[in-house]
Protein backbone atom coordinates (compact mmCIF):
# COMPACT_ATOMS: atom_id res chain seq x y z
CA UNK A 1 0.00 0.00 0.00
CA UNK A 2 1.58 3.35 -1.02
CA UNK A 3 1.51 6.36 1.14
CA UNK A 4 0.21 9.30 -1.41
CA UNK A 5 -3.29 10.29 -1.31
CA UNK A 6 -4.35 11.30 -4.33
CA UNK A 7 -6.66 14.65 -3.88
CA UNK A 8 -9.60 14.65 -5.85
CA UNK A 9 -11.21 17.95 -5.93
CA UNK A 10 -15.04 17.93 -6.87
CA UNK A 11 -15.77 21.88 -5.96
CA UNK A 12 -16.72 23.07 -9.53
CA UNK A 13 -18.91 19.72 -9.61
CA UNK A 14 -20.55 18.17 -6.51
CA UNK A 15 -19.77 21.90 -5.13
CA UNK A 16 -21.85 23.48 -7.41
CA UNK A 17 -24.88 21.10 -7.28
CA UNK A 18 -25.27 23.42 -3.70
CA UNK A 19 -28.27 25.49 -3.97
CA UNK A 20 -27.80 29.00 -5.64
CA UNK A 21 -23.80 28.16 -6.42
CA UNK A 22 -23.83 28.74 -9.98
CA UNK A 23 -20.33 30.06 -11.29
CA UNK A 24 -20.48 31.72 -14.86
CA UNK A 25 -17.35 30.18 -16.88
CA UNK A 26 -15.00 32.83 -16.35
CA UNK A 27 -15.25 32.16 -12.62
CA UNK A 28 -15.28 28.31 -12.83
CA UNK A 29 -11.75 28.80 -15.05
CA UNK A 30 -10.30 31.37 -12.44
CA UNK A 31 -11.28 28.61 -9.86
CA UNK A 32 -9.58 25.28 -11.46
CA UNK A 33 -6.47 27.70 -11.88
CA UNK A 34 -6.41 28.24 -8.04
CA UNK A 35 -6.98 24.88 -7.47
CA UNK A 36 -4.42 23.79 -9.75
CA UNK A 37 -2.42 26.52 -7.37
CA UNK A 38 -3.43 24.33 -4.45
CA UNK A 39 -1.69 21.46 -5.84
CA UNK A 40 -5.30 19.41 -6.08
CA UNK A 41 -4.56 15.56 -8.09
CA UNK A 42 -7.57 15.84 -10.55
CA UNK A 43 -10.13 18.07 -10.74
CA UNK A 44 -13.84 17.22 -11.63
CA UNK A 45 -14.42 20.32 -13.83
CA UNK A 46 -18.08 19.49 -14.17
CA UNK A 47 -20.86 17.15 -15.88
CA UNK A 48 -20.74 17.91 -19.67
CA UNK A 49 -23.77 16.30 -20.59
CA UNK A 50 -25.98 18.47 -18.45
CA UNK A 51 -25.75 21.38 -20.38
CA UNK A 52 -23.94 24.02 -22.78
CA UNK A 53 -22.39 26.04 -19.82
CA UNK A 54 -21.20 22.93 -18.21
CA UNK A 55 -19.50 21.03 -21.41
CA UNK A 56 -18.13 24.61 -22.03
CA UNK A 57 -16.38 25.51 -18.84
CA UNK A 58 -15.20 21.92 -18.55
CA UNK A 59 -13.68 22.29 -22.31
CA UNK A 60 -11.95 25.33 -21.36
CA UNK A 61 -10.53 24.45 -18.23
CA UNK A 62 -9.27 21.42 -19.56
CA UNK A 63 -7.17 23.02 -22.49
CA UNK A 64 -5.89 25.59 -19.55
CA UNK A 65 -4.54 23.58 -16.84
CA UNK A 66 -0.93 22.61 -17.14
CA UNK A 67 -0.42 19.97 -14.46
CA UNK A 68 -3.69 19.01 -12.91
CA UNK A 69 -5.55 16.31 -14.32
CA UNK A 70 -9.07 17.34 -15.50
CA UNK A 71 -11.82 14.33 -14.87
CA UNK A 72 -15.69 15.10 -17.22
CA UNK A 73 -18.48 13.08 -15.09
CA UNK A 74 -20.91 11.18 -17.29
CA UNK A 75 -23.43 8.55 -16.21
CA UNK A 76 -22.89 5.15 -17.35
CA UNK A 77 -24.49 5.86 -21.04
CA UNK A 78 -22.73 6.19 -24.87
CA UNK A 79 -23.99 9.60 -25.22
CA UNK A 80 -22.72 11.15 -21.76
CA UNK A 81 -19.12 9.59 -22.36
CA UNK A 82 -18.72 11.08 -25.43
CA UNK A 83 -20.09 14.25 -24.19
CA UNK A 84 -17.46 14.06 -21.11
CA UNK A 85 -14.66 12.84 -23.37
CA UNK A 86 -15.07 15.68 -26.51
CA UNK A 87 -15.15 18.67 -23.44
CA UNK A 88 -11.95 17.06 -21.16
CA UNK A 89 -9.85 15.27 -24.59
CA UNK A 90 -7.82 18.60 -25.29
CA UNK A 91 -6.24 18.55 -21.74
CA UNK A 92 -2.77 17.32 -20.53
CA UNK A 93 -4.36 14.42 -18.70
CA UNK A 94 -7.31 13.65 -19.23
CA UNK A 95 -9.82 11.49 -17.02
CA UNK A 96 -13.32 10.52 -17.51
CA UNK A 97 -15.33 9.51 -14.88
CA UNK A 98 -18.51 7.34 -15.31
CA UNK A 99 -21.35 5.84 -12.44
CA UNK A 100 -24.26 4.16 -11.90
CA UNK A 101 -26.21 3.20 -8.37
CA UNK A 102 -25.58 -0.18 -6.84
CA UNK A 103 -27.70 0.11 -4.26
CA UNK A 104 -31.21 -2.12 -3.87
CA UNK A 105 -33.16 1.02 -3.99
CA UNK A 106 -31.96 2.87 -6.69
CA UNK A 107 -31.42 -0.19 -8.42
CA UNK A 108 -34.83 -0.63 -8.11
CA UNK A 109 -36.55 2.83 -7.98
CA UNK A 110 -34.67 4.82 -9.39
CA UNK A 111 -32.85 2.82 -12.68
CA UNK A 112 -35.99 -0.02 -12.84
CA UNK A 113 -32.36 -2.63 -13.14
CA UNK A 114 -31.27 -5.42 -12.20
CA UNK A 115 -27.92 -6.21 -10.78
CA UNK A 116 -27.05 -8.48 -13.82
CA UNK A 117 -27.94 -5.51 -16.36
CA UNK A 118 -26.07 -2.90 -13.77
CA UNK A 119 -22.85 -4.83 -13.96
CA UNK A 120 -23.35 -4.85 -17.64
CA UNK A 121 -23.98 -1.17 -18.00
CA UNK A 122 -20.64 -0.74 -15.21
CA UNK A 123 -18.69 -2.94 -17.84
CA UNK A 124 -19.91 -1.17 -20.93
CA UNK A 125 -19.43 2.23 -19.72
CA UNK A 126 -15.70 1.54 -18.73
CA UNK A 127 -14.98 -0.14 -21.70
CA UNK A 128 -16.16 2.84 -23.71
CA UNK A 129 -14.36 5.19 -21.74
CA UNK A 130 -11.52 3.40 -21.81
CA UNK A 131 -11.59 2.97 -25.60
CA UNK A 132 -11.03 6.91 -25.63
CA UNK A 133 -8.57 7.40 -22.71
CA UNK A 134 -6.64 5.58 -20.33
CA UNK A 135 -7.74 7.13 -17.54
CA UNK A 136 -11.18 6.09 -16.60
CA UNK A 137 -12.84 6.22 -13.05
CA UNK A 138 -16.30 4.28 -12.00
CA UNK A 139 -18.06 5.40 -9.09
CA UNK A 140 -20.69 3.02 -7.91
CA UNK A 141 -23.21 5.35 -6.48
CA UNK A 142 -24.96 5.10 -3.35
CA UNK A 143 -22.03 2.73 -2.91
CA UNK A 144 -21.73 2.47 1.31
CA UNK A 145 -25.78 1.36 1.05
CA UNK A 146 -25.08 -1.52 -1.41
CA UNK A 147 -24.93 -4.95 -0.96
CA UNK A 148 -21.15 -5.39 0.10
CA UNK A 149 -20.61 -8.77 -2.50
CA UNK A 150 -22.50 -7.30 -5.55
CA UNK A 151 -20.49 -3.70 -4.78
CA UNK A 152 -17.26 -6.04 -5.11
CA UNK A 153 -18.70 -7.90 -7.95
CA UNK A 154 -19.53 -4.30 -10.18
CA UNK A 155 -15.48 -3.43 -9.02
CA UNK A 156 -14.32 -6.16 -10.06
CA UNK A 157 -16.12 -5.60 -13.81
CA UNK A 158 -15.16 -2.50 -13.83
CA UNK A 159 -11.32 -2.76 -13.22
CA UNK A 160 -11.66 -6.06 -15.72
CA UNK A 161 -13.15 -3.50 -18.20
CA UNK A 162 -10.20 -1.09 -18.20
CA UNK A 163 -11.02 1.51 -14.65
CA UNK A 164 -8.23 2.39 -13.38
CA UNK A 165 -10.26 4.24 -10.38
CA UNK A 166 -12.92 2.86 -8.63
CA UNK A 167 -14.75 5.04 -6.14
CA UNK A 168 -16.67 4.39 -3.38
CA UNK A 169 -19.34 7.15 -2.28
CA UNK A 170 -21.65 7.48 0.43
CA UNK A 171 -24.25 9.28 -1.43
CA UNK A 172 -26.65 10.09 1.15
CA UNK A 173 -24.31 10.61 4.21
CA UNK A 174 -25.17 7.31 5.88
CA UNK A 175 -21.89 6.05 6.58
CA UNK A 176 -20.62 5.75 10.23
CA UNK A 177 -16.75 5.49 10.63
CA UNK A 178 -16.04 2.21 11.81
CA UNK A 179 -18.67 0.57 9.55
CA UNK A 180 -17.60 2.71 6.29
CA UNK A 181 -13.81 1.56 7.45
CA UNK A 182 -14.91 -2.18 7.70
CA UNK A 183 -16.28 -1.56 4.05
CA UNK A 184 -13.15 -0.52 2.81
CA UNK A 185 -11.19 -2.83 3.78
CA UNK A 186 -14.08 -5.94 2.70
CA UNK A 187 -14.05 -4.61 -0.46
CA UNK A 188 -10.13 -4.48 -0.75
CA UNK A 189 -10.40 -7.90 0.41
CA UNK A 190 -13.07 -9.32 -1.96
CA UNK A 191 -12.47 -7.42 -5.28
CA UNK A 192 -9.87 -9.66 -6.79
CA UNK A 193 -8.65 -7.62 -9.31
CA UNK A 194 -8.47 -4.36 -6.80
CA UNK A 195 -4.52 -4.28 -6.77
CA UNK A 196 -5.11 -2.91 -10.53
CA UNK A 197 -6.67 -0.11 -9.25
CA UNK A 198 -6.68 2.59 -6.98
CA UNK A 199 -9.30 2.49 -4.36
CA UNK A 200 -11.24 6.15 -4.00
CA UNK A 201 -13.79 7.61 -1.08
CA UNK A 202 -16.50 10.07 -1.88
CA UNK A 203 -18.47 10.96 1.19
CA UNK A 204 -21.33 13.63 1.76
CA UNK A 205 -21.77 15.37 5.03
CA UNK A 206 -25.62 14.65 5.99
CA UNK A 207 -24.64 13.17 9.67
CA UNK A 208 -21.69 15.62 10.04
CA UNK A 209 -19.59 12.77 9.15
CA UNK A 210 -17.86 13.18 6.00
CA UNK A 211 -14.36 13.88 7.44
CA UNK A 212 -14.38 11.34 10.06
CA UNK A 213 -15.98 8.95 7.15
CA UNK A 214 -13.07 9.84 4.58
CA UNK A 215 -10.58 9.94 7.32
CA UNK A 216 -11.62 6.44 8.57
CA UNK A 217 -11.73 4.87 4.99
CA UNK A 218 -8.00 6.24 4.03
CA UNK A 219 -6.81 4.68 7.35
CA UNK A 220 -8.41 1.47 6.19
CA UNK A 221 -6.62 1.93 2.90
CA UNK A 222 -8.27 4.13 0.38
CA UNK A 223 -5.99 6.04 -1.68
CA UNK A 224 -7.78 8.37 -3.43
CA UNK A 225 -10.45 11.25 -1.19
CA UNK A 226 -12.55 13.64 -3.15
CA UNK A 227 -13.58 16.61 -1.63
CA UNK A 228 -14.74 20.16 -1.97
CA UNK A 229 -13.68 23.22 -0.69
CA UNK A 230 -15.17 24.84 2.21
CA UNK A 231 -17.36 21.01 1.99
CA UNK A 232 -19.58 23.01 0.03
CA UNK A 233 -21.69 20.48 -2.01
CA UNK A 234 -25.32 18.74 -2.73
CA UNK A 235 -27.36 19.18 0.70
CA UNK A 236 -24.96 19.21 3.77
CA UNK A 237 -22.16 19.31 1.58
CA UNK A 238 -19.06 16.78 0.54
CA UNK A 239 -15.97 15.76 2.28
CA UNK A 240 -13.89 19.50 3.15
CA UNK A 241 -10.17 19.41 1.81
CA UNK A 242 -9.05 21.57 4.22
CA UNK A 243 -10.22 18.91 6.96
CA UNK A 244 -8.50 15.89 5.32
CA UNK A 245 -5.86 17.59 4.12
CA UNK A 246 -4.79 20.07 7.57
CA UNK A 247 -6.03 16.17 9.30
CA UNK A 248 -3.02 14.50 7.73
CA UNK A 249 -0.51 17.32 8.00
CA UNK A 250 -1.20 17.59 11.64
CA UNK A 251 -1.67 14.16 12.67
CA UNK A 252 1.07 12.78 10.17
CA UNK A 253 2.42 10.31 13.53
CA UNK A 254 -0.86 8.89 13.13
CA UNK A 255 -1.32 8.12 9.65
CA UNK A 256 1.98 9.02 7.68
CA UNK A 257 0.41 9.92 4.37
CA UNK A 258 1.14 12.64 2.03
CA UNK A 259 -0.34 14.57 -0.49
CA UNK A 260 0.81 17.33 -3.32
CA UNK A 261 -1.67 20.25 -1.61
CA UNK A 262 0.18 23.28 -0.81
CA UNK A 263 -1.45 24.19 2.58
CA UNK A 264 -0.83 28.03 2.26
CA UNK A 265 -2.65 28.11 -0.58
CA UNK A 266 -5.92 26.77 1.64
CA UNK A 267 -7.10 29.80 3.02
CA UNK A 268 -7.05 32.19 -0.08
CA UNK A 269 -8.77 29.08 -2.25
CA UNK A 270 -11.45 28.69 0.16
CA UNK A 271 -12.02 32.49 0.11
CA UNK A 272 -12.56 32.68 -3.76
CA UNK A 273 -14.56 29.84 -3.37
CA UNK A 274 -17.00 32.03 -1.03
CA UNK A 275 -16.86 34.72 -2.87
CA UNK A 276 -17.44 33.03 -6.32
CA UNK A 277 -20.36 30.84 -5.42
CA UNK A 278 -21.46 33.63 -2.33
CA UNK A 279 -21.94 30.69 0.34
CA UNK A 280 -20.84 32.33 3.34
CA UNK A 281 -18.13 30.22 5.61
CA UNK A 282 -19.97 29.47 8.93
CA UNK A 283 -17.20 31.37 11.58
CA UNK A 284 -16.90 27.87 13.61
CA UNK A 285 -16.15 26.19 10.14
CA UNK A 286 -12.87 23.98 11.08
CA UNK A 287 -9.12 25.42 9.40
CA UNK A 288 -10.92 28.02 6.98
CA UNK A 289 -13.64 29.81 9.64
CA UNK A 290 -13.21 33.56 10.88
CA UNK A 291 -12.90 31.93 14.47
CA UNK A 292 -10.50 28.97 13.57
CA UNK A 293 -7.70 30.47 15.33
CA UNK A 294 -9.10 33.06 17.37
CA UNK A 295 -8.53 32.85 20.77
CA UNK A 296 -11.11 34.36 23.34
CA UNK A 297 -10.35 33.05 26.74
CA UNK A 298 -7.97 35.12 28.40
CA UNK A 299 -6.63 31.80 30.06
CA UNK A 300 -6.00 30.66 26.31
CA UNK A 301 -4.81 33.95 24.82
CA UNK A 302 -2.06 34.22 27.94
CA UNK A 303 -1.04 30.27 26.68
CA UNK A 304 -0.78 31.24 23.08
CA UNK A 305 1.47 34.58 23.58
CA UNK A 306 3.74 32.23 25.83
CA UNK A 307 4.03 29.43 23.51
CA UNK A 308 1.51 29.52 20.68
CA UNK A 309 1.47 25.46 20.52
CA UNK A 310 -0.51 25.61 24.32
CA UNK A 311 -3.80 25.77 22.30
CA UNK A 312 -2.79 25.74 18.80
CA UNK A 313 -2.17 22.66 17.01
CA UNK A 314 -1.78 24.18 13.45
CA UNK A 315 0.08 27.69 12.96
CA UNK A 316 -2.28 30.12 10.53
CA UNK A 317 0.66 30.90 8.12
CA UNK A 318 0.33 27.14 7.24
CA UNK A 319 -3.30 27.27 5.60
CA UNK A 320 -1.91 31.19 4.54
CA UNK A 321 -3.67 32.82 7.03
CA UNK A 322 -1.54 35.97 8.06
CA UNK A 323 0.02 36.56 4.33
CA UNK A 324 -1.08 40.69 4.28
CA UNK A 325 2.27 41.09 5.52
CA UNK A 326 2.23 43.55 2.49
CA UNK A 327 -0.60 46.44 2.44
CA UNK A 328 -0.80 48.30 -0.74
CA UNK A 329 -2.02 51.86 -0.13
CA UNK A 330 -3.25 55.14 -2.13
CA UNK A 331 0.87 55.62 -3.07
CA UNK A 332 1.33 52.25 -4.80
CA UNK A 333 2.19 52.40 -8.37
CA UNK A 334 0.77 49.96 -11.15
CA UNK A 335 3.90 47.60 -10.68
CA UNK A 336 3.52 46.96 -7.30
CA UNK A 337 -0.04 46.42 -7.86
CA UNK A 338 0.40 43.84 -10.84
CA UNK A 339 3.42 42.49 -8.31
CA UNK A 340 1.02 41.63 -5.95
CA UNK A 341 -2.27 40.44 -7.90
CA UNK A 342 0.65 37.65 -9.45
CA UNK A 343 1.46 36.59 -6.46
CA UNK A 344 -2.17 36.20 -5.43
CA UNK A 345 -2.46 33.98 -8.99
CA UNK A 346 -4.17 36.72 -11.12
CA UNK A 347 -2.56 37.54 -14.27
CA UNK A 348 -4.07 40.27 -15.86
CA UNK A 349 -3.79 41.49 -19.18
CA UNK A 350 -2.84 45.55 -19.64
CA UNK A 351 -6.78 46.96 -20.18
CA UNK A 352 -7.81 44.40 -17.20
CA UNK A 353 -4.76 45.74 -14.82
CA UNK A 354 -5.45 49.53 -16.19
CA UNK A 355 -9.32 48.65 -14.70
CA UNK A 356 -7.83 47.29 -11.55
CA UNK A 357 -5.96 49.98 -10.66
CA UNK A 358 -8.33 52.48 -11.13
CA UNK A 359 -11.05 50.88 -8.62
CA UNK A 360 -8.20 49.90 -6.55
CA UNK A 361 -7.03 53.99 -6.33
CA UNK A 362 -10.50 54.66 -6.15
CA UNK A 363 -10.97 52.19 -3.07
CA UNK A 364 -7.35 53.52 -1.51
CA UNK A 365 -8.53 57.05 -1.56
CA UNK A 366 -11.24 55.81 1.40
CA UNK A 367 -9.32 53.25 2.44
CA UNK A 368 -6.04 53.38 4.05
CA UNK A 369 -4.51 49.84 3.73
CA UNK A 370 -5.60 48.12 0.72
CA UNK A 371 -5.57 44.32 1.79
CA UNK A 372 -5.36 40.90 -0.41
CA UNK A 373 -8.57 40.57 0.22
CA UNK A 374 -9.93 43.89 -0.90
CA UNK A 375 -8.12 42.74 -3.89
CA UNK A 376 -9.61 39.90 -4.62
CA UNK A 377 -12.82 41.39 -4.55
CA UNK A 378 -11.73 44.17 -7.41
CA UNK A 379 -10.94 41.28 -9.60
CA UNK A 380 -14.07 39.51 -9.20
CA UNK A 381 -16.36 42.50 -9.64
CA UNK A 382 -14.37 43.84 -12.25
CA UNK A 383 -13.14 40.61 -14.41
CA UNK A 384 -14.90 37.91 -13.60
CA UNK A 385 -18.08 38.94 -14.23
CA UNK A 386 -17.56 41.17 -17.12
CA UNK A 387 -20.42 39.37 -19.23
CA UNK A 388 -23.45 40.37 -17.35
CA UNK A 389 -26.30 42.01 -18.18
CA UNK A 390 -27.15 44.42 -15.27
CA UNK A 391 -24.50 46.67 -14.06
CA UNK A 392 -24.76 49.70 -11.29
CA UNK A 393 -23.39 52.95 -12.67
CA UNK A 394 -24.80 55.29 -10.12
CA UNK A 395 -26.61 55.23 -6.74
CA UNK A 396 -28.14 57.78 -4.42
CA UNK A 397 -29.73 57.96 -1.33
CA UNK A 398 -31.83 59.49 1.27
CA UNK A 399 -32.09 57.95 5.00
CA UNK A 400 -32.23 59.22 8.93
CA UNK A 401 -34.36 59.39 11.63
CA UNK A 402 -37.35 62.34 10.07
CA UNK A 403 -37.18 61.56 6.55
CA UNK A 404 -39.00 59.20 4.67
CA UNK A 405 -35.98 56.79 2.99
CA UNK A 406 -35.48 57.51 -0.78
CA UNK A 407 -33.61 56.08 -3.29
CA UNK A 408 -31.99 57.56 -7.02
CA UNK A 409 -30.18 54.47 -9.02
CA UNK A 410 -29.21 54.24 -12.48
CA UNK A 411 -28.41 50.86 -13.99
CA UNK A 412 -26.73 49.73 -16.79
CA UNK A 413 -29.30 47.34 -18.62
CA UNK A 414 -28.04 45.26 -22.04
CA UNK A 415 -26.13 48.16 -22.69
CA UNK A 416 -28.60 50.74 -22.32
CA UNK A 417 -28.58 53.51 -19.43
CA UNK A 418 -31.71 53.30 -17.35
CA UNK A 419 -32.74 55.45 -14.27
CA UNK A 420 -35.25 54.98 -11.40
CA UNK A 421 -36.36 56.81 -8.00
CA UNK A 422 -38.31 54.88 -5.40
CA UNK A 423 -39.76 55.07 -1.66
CA UNK A 424 -38.82 52.12 0.92
CA UNK A 425 -38.88 51.24 4.10
CA UNK A 426 -35.28 51.80 4.53
CA UNK A 427 -32.45 52.89 2.26
CA UNK A 428 -32.01 49.32 0.79
CA UNK A 429 -35.26 48.38 0.59
CA UNK A 430 -35.22 51.84 -1.62
CA UNK A 431 -32.61 50.79 -3.70
CA UNK A 432 -34.15 47.61 -3.95
CA UNK A 433 -37.20 48.57 -4.88
CA UNK A 434 -35.58 50.48 -8.17
CA UNK A 435 -33.07 47.53 -8.76
CA UNK A 436 -35.99 45.36 -9.05
CA UNK A 437 -38.30 48.21 -11.91
CA UNK A 438 -35.29 48.77 -13.50
CA UNK A 439 -34.73 44.83 -14.23
CA UNK A 440 -37.79 44.14 -14.55
CA UNK A 441 -37.48 41.43 -12.39
CA UNK A 442 -40.05 39.80 -9.55
CA UNK A 443 -37.19 37.47 -7.70
CA UNK A 444 -38.20 36.94 -3.73
CA UNK A 445 -35.47 38.37 -1.60
CA UNK A 446 -34.93 34.97 0.77
CA UNK A 447 -31.63 36.01 2.80
CA UNK A 448 -29.82 39.05 3.38
CA UNK A 449 -26.52 38.93 5.01
CA UNK A 450 -23.88 41.70 5.72
CA UNK A 451 -19.95 41.67 7.72
CA UNK A 452 -17.19 43.04 7.28
CA UNK A 453 -14.41 41.79 5.03
CA UNK A 454 -11.50 42.70 7.15
CA UNK A 455 -11.03 44.40 10.43
CA UNK A 456 -10.61 47.80 11.16
CA UNK A 457 -13.56 50.36 11.10
CA UNK A 458 -13.10 50.90 7.19
CA UNK A 459 -13.31 47.62 6.46
CA UNK A 460 -15.57 47.15 3.53
CA UNK A 461 -19.06 45.81 4.24
CA UNK A 462 -19.75 42.55 2.33
CA UNK A 463 -23.47 41.53 1.55
CA UNK A 464 -24.46 38.03 0.33
CA UNK A 465 -28.02 37.68 -0.79
CA UNK A 466 -30.16 34.80 -2.02
CA UNK A 467 -32.93 35.28 -4.56
CA UNK A 468 -35.40 33.23 -5.95
CA UNK A 469 -37.49 33.93 -9.22
CA UNK A 470 -39.93 30.95 -10.81
CA UNK A 471 -38.41 28.60 -9.12
CA UNK A 472 -34.39 29.30 -9.74
CA UNK A 473 -32.25 30.18 -7.03
CA UNK A 474 -29.39 32.31 -7.17
CA UNK A 475 -26.48 33.78 -4.29
CA UNK A 476 -25.28 37.19 -5.11
CA UNK A 477 -22.45 39.03 -3.49
CA UNK A 478 -20.80 42.36 -2.98
CA UNK A 479 -18.49 44.43 -1.55
CA UNK A 480 -17.87 48.34 -0.82
CA UNK A 481 -16.98 50.66 1.83
CA UNK A 482 -20.64 52.05 1.62
CA UNK A 483 -22.91 48.87 3.04
CA UNK A 484 -25.91 50.78 0.81
CA UNK A 485 -23.41 50.54 -2.57
CA UNK A 486 -22.33 46.53 -1.26
CA UNK A 487 -25.77 46.00 -0.77
CA UNK A 488 -27.04 46.77 -4.36
CA UNK A 489 -24.03 45.44 -6.08
CA UNK A 490 -25.04 42.21 -4.24
CA UNK A 491 -28.48 42.35 -5.47
CA UNK A 492 -27.43 43.62 -9.12
CA UNK A 493 -25.04 40.38 -8.61
CA UNK A 494 -27.95 37.87 -7.70
CA UNK A 495 -29.70 39.11 -10.41
CA UNK A 496 -27.47 38.23 -13.02
CA UNK A 497 -26.70 34.97 -11.73
CA UNK A 498 -31.06 34.33 -11.96
CA UNK A 499 -30.13 35.59 -15.82
CA UNK A 500 -27.12 33.08 -16.14
CA UNK A 501 -29.73 30.38 -15.04
CA UNK A 502 -32.38 31.10 -17.40
CA UNK A 503 -30.36 31.54 -20.13
CA UNK A 504 -28.39 28.32 -19.50
CA UNK A 505 -30.87 25.50 -18.44
CA UNK A 506 -28.97 22.36 -17.32
CA UNK A 507 -30.81 19.85 -19.71
CA UNK A 508 -30.63 17.21 -17.11
CA UNK A 509 -30.24 17.74 -13.08
CA UNK A 510 -27.13 17.32 -11.39
CA UNK A 511 -26.13 14.29 -9.71
O1 LIG B 1 -22.44 11.38 -4.39
C1 LIG B 1 -22.23 10.66 -5.37
O2 LIG B 1 -22.52 9.45 -5.40
C2 LIG B 1 -21.64 11.28 -6.55
C3 LIG B 1 -21.13 10.35 -7.61
C4 LIG B 1 -21.44 10.82 -8.99
C5 LIG B 1 -19.67 10.11 -7.42
O3 LIG B 1 -21.47 12.47 -6.60
ZN1 LIG C 1 -21.54 13.35 -4.52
Amino acid sequence: MNDRLIIFDTTLRDGEQSPGASMNTAEKLRLATQLEKLGVDVIEAGFPAASEGDFDAVSRIAAKLETTRVAGLARAARGDIDRAWQAVRHARRPRIHTFIATSDIHMQYKLNMSRDEVVSAAADAVAYAHSLTDDVEFSAEDGSRSDRDFLCQVFEAAIAAGATTVNLPDTVGYAVPDEFADLVRYVMAHTPNMGKAVLSVHCHNDLGLATANTLAAIAAGARQAEVTINGIGERAGNTSLEEVVMALHTRHNWLPLDCGIRTVEIHPTSRLVSMLTGIVIQPNKAIVGANAFAHEAGIHQDGVLKNPMTYEIMRPETVGLNRNALVLGKHSGRHALRDRLKSLGYDLSDEELNLVFNRFKELADKKKNVVDEDLEVIVTEGILRTAEIFSLEYLHVTAGTTVMPMASVKLNVNGRERREAAYGNGPIDAVYNCIASLTETDSELLRFTISALTGGTDAQGEVTVRLRENGLVALGKGADPDIITAAAKAYVNGLNRLEYLKTHPATTSGV
